[in-house]
């Protein structure tokens, strides 16, 4: 069975849509984040802070690597993930790679007030995402698929992912 790879920016949902998809399709959902902050045995402000982003990258890759060798599981990715072509290769070997796009003023209003993603502890986090966004914006068009996350619920968003899943199954 082919995995389900969700990416996106920060705060677009992907964790949450993944915990959903998880009890829909019954599925295990796996977090490279998570998976990171428990191997490193600290919380990734921590290891952007000691080490730098350079060393986090490194780690996600290996993590990367390794789930995407797993099957039919969910994969909840870092939102910079697909920066290395590498990853999204990896992603798309053994399953479907999902975009979820936010519009940066709704990323931003899902964002504010949490200190837990230090890419976006700078004095103007709104602007940060609106550049990043913009950077990235090639790296998530490399997804199988994109599904529009701005101002929808959780439930119309994993809805969209299902069908798009059912429908790869086939
Ligand atoms: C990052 C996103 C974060 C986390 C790290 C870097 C990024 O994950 O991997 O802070 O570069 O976009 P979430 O997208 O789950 O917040």
């Amino acid at each position: 069975m082919k995995n389900l790879s969700l990416v996106g920016f920060m705060g677009s949902g992907k964790s949450t849509c993944a915990k959903r998809l998880s009890e829909i399709l019954s599925m295990e959902t796996f977090s490279t984040d998570q998976i990171i902050v428990s191997r490193e045995k600290r919380a990734i402000t921590e290891i952007f802070e000691t080490d730098g982003e350079e060393y986090f990258r490194k780690i996600e890759k290996q993590v990367v690597k390794e789930i995407s060798l797993m099957e039919g599981v969910i994969i909840d990715c870092g939102g910079g993930v697909i920066l290395n072509p590498e990853n999204v290769e990896n992603l798309k070997n053994n399953g479907i790679v999902v975009y979820i796009h936010s519009d940066p003023e709704f990323i931003y209003d899902c964002i504010k007030g949490s200190t837990q993603r230090p890419i976006l502890n700078v004095a103007d986090p709104l602007l940060k995402i609106k550049e990043l966004l913009n950077y990235r914006m090639p790296f998530y068009q490399k997804a199988n698929y994109r599904v529009d996350g701005t101002k929808k619920s959780i439930e119309s968003i994993c809805d969209k992912i299902v069908e798009i899943y059912k429908n790869e199954r086939k």
